[in-house]
């Protein structure tokens, strides 16, 4: 665990060395097929995630591995294109591994996108949905083993994981645009496989709205670290009866993209709010 927290502390400092001292304000994380968000950056430092000691690298096509720094919307910020997940084998610390180093590097806020499928009927595809709570039902937790405490509690609170002000910012951006945005439960599953029928049903039946393999594990540890997060959903695939059938990979990257406008619109307006 000691060896956890100096592989992070030496990975920061690596970067701040590489970035010469600039100070991104807000983190983002660009989810599956969400990666296009970066050619609205103004980008400064463009870091390749195998350059970064002890970071890990993305295993998904669909996933690039750069941390980049720069301006959106003339504020500072850093964005991971490219996440990593439970399902390409890496632990919970690991997956996390990202997240701890960006709240060390001083961001104040972080906006996470992910790509999931929608089980609320109400949703169409490509609609955005701005998490306010999540059912985890993954089968880890990046917390379990011995907690640094420097870092934050052995048992953080997640009465209101998603940042109630972000939220409210986002609502406003959501007003002055309007964009075709819900708000709702994500469910997190491991994956990779996508779900079953009875599945979908019972995700339903327990209160989720969309389902996806991601989010929460960085969420745990943002809420953990006291730093606000805001997460949105983009509906890549229809999960409820009458309108589940058979997916694949390609429909769900090309229903990320064309969300790709709106989701700008979104996360720079609350960048820019911020
Ligand atoms: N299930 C789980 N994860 C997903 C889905 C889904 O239907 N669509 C996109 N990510």
């Amino acid at each position: 665990m000691i060896a956890y927290k100096e592989k992070v502390e030496a990975c920061v400092q690596q970067i701040q060395t590489l970035i010469d001292g600039f100070q991104p304000e807000v983190g983002i994380v660009l989810g599956t097929g969400l990666g296009g968000l970066v050619e609205e950056f103004d980008i400064k430092y463009d870091l390749a995630y195998e350059k970064l000691n002890d970071f890990p690298l993305s295993t998904v096509e669909s996933h690039k591995g750069r941390l980049i720094f720069g301006y959106f919307n003339g504020k500072k910020i850093v964005a991971m294109q490219g996440r990593f997940h439970f399902y390409e084998g890496y632990d919970m610390k690991t997956v996390t591994f990202p997240i701890r180093v960006l709240k060390l590097l001083g961001i104040k806020a972080l906006v996470i996108s992910n790509a999931a499928g929608g089980i609320n009927p109400k949703y169409n595809k490509s609609d955005l949905m701005i998490l306010n709570d999540h059912i985890n039902l993954m089968t880890a937790n990046p917390l379990t083993g011995t907690n640094i405490n420097e870092w934050g509690d052995r048992f953080p609170d997640m009465f209101e994981p998603y940042d109630t002000q972000l939220r409210e910012l986002a609502n406003q951006v959501v007003k002055e645009n309007n964009l075709p945005v819900h708000e709702g439960v994500y469910a997190a599953v491991t994956g990779p496989n996508l779900e079953t029928k009875a599945e979908y049903k019972y995700l339903s039946i327990i209160g989720a709205d969309v389902v996806g393999m991601s989010t929460v594990p960085e969420v745990i540890v943002a809420v953990q670290m006291k730093l606000p997060v805001f997460a949105v959903s983009v509906v890549t695939d229809l999960c409820y009866e009458g309108a589940l059938k058979p997916v694949q990979l390609e429909e769900i990257l090309e229903n990320a993209r064309n969300a790709e406008p709106h989701l700008s619109k979104l996360i720079g307006g609350i960048i820019q709010k911020f």
